[in-house]
């Protein structure tokens, strides 16, 4: 922690200075998360906020795609990513031109995307979901059948919480789908009351031995409102780190899957990226306005 006070206090001063809100992600570092954030939380959460704020600069603790949504939502703000490096193997599992092509092989299917999708893709969709409000997304547009693109786990949890057909694509998230189903048949011999939560982005094996299952919001609620005597996350390690004082009597078992992505961005990152105005977001502005009414198709859905 001194090494990172030198950090902390510039970051907080330079962002009155240039009028600048950090929104974090739940994976960020417990630094960033509890030191410089403004705003915290999934990124249905971080694309909500991005519609709110009145500063004038976003930076974006997170990766690529979440600052792109940013920008899709703040066209006019400056968006800065502290790493332009920080992508997801999800976003880079799909193009616009795959899109085009599912569309033309199931006509009249509606296509809702991930938000853990490029902003190019984002404009080929009908409507954005999240993990915190998929199932919802999905049912809202009352069709006997949707596509739901690209994570092939997240569409297959879909398809067990409701009636309508999910067509899916064979993305992952490199992070999610290295837990096997036996660790966590482990951690439950090791301790059967223990409480295991999962994140929709693992596979149909793991989600099977959980719980419960949901985005990294819904989980850290239930951590924080049921206070289970021992839990395991089944997700990015920081989440752990960053809920833990939410639940002062639960103890945490911490498999450790880290996203690389997610930790490409750091406090000196930040503080660069807040002295220099770098990496400026940039989208396409007939991309961004097509993409721009499937992200406000998602935010504007009373769910
Ligand atoms: P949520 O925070 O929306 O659950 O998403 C998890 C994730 O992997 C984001 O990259
Ligand atoms: Fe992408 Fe997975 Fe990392 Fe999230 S955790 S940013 S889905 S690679």
């Amino acid at each position: 922690w001194p090494f990172f006070a030198p950090y902390v206090k510039a970051i907080n001063e330079l962002k009155k200075v240039r009028n600048a809100v950090i929104l974090a992600h739940n994976y960020q570092t417990p630094e960033i998360y509890n030191c410089v954030a403004d705003v915290v939380g999934d990124s249905f959460q971080l694309a909500r906020e991005a519609t709110k704020t009145d500063a004038e600069v976003i930076i974006q603790g997170g990766v690529h795609f979440m600052a792109e949504t940013s920008k899709i939502l703040n066209p006019d703000k400056t968006v800065l990513i502290p790493d332009a490096r920080a992508g997801c193997s999800l976003a880079t599992s799909i193009t616009a031109a795959d899109v085009r092509e599912l569309r033309r092989r199931h006509p009249g299917v509606p296509v809702a995307v991930y938000v853990n999708t490029t902003a190019e893709v984002k404009a080929e969709a009908d409507i954005c979901l999240t993990s915190g409000n998929a199932v919802a997304v999905v049912e809202s547009l009352g069709v006997p059948e949707v596509m739901v693109l690209p994570d092939q786990y997240l569409a297959a949890w879909i398809a067990t919480q409701t009636k309508v057909k999910i067509i899916t694509w064979n993305g992952a998230c490199e992070v999610h789908e290295r837990f096997t189903a036996e660790e966590l048949r482990a951690y439950r011999e090791a301790d059967p009351d223990v409480t295991i939560l999962a994140h929709p982005e693992c596979p149909p094996e793991v989600i099977a031995e959980a719980d419960f299952t949901g985005s990294t919001a819904k989980l850290a609620d239930y951590v924080k409102f049921r206070s289970p005597k021992k839990v395991v996350l089944i997700t990015e390690c920081s989440m752990a780190d960053n809920i833990m004082t939410s639940a002062p009597n639960t103890e945490f078992v911490k498999p450790c899957n880290l996203c690389p992505h997610m930790k490409r961005i750091t406090l000196p990152k930040i503080l660069e990226s807040l002295v220099h105005m770098r990496e400026e977001i940039v989208v396409d502005p007939v991309i961004a306005e097509r993409a721009r009414m499937s992200v406000e198709r998602m935010v504007n859905l009373k769910i």
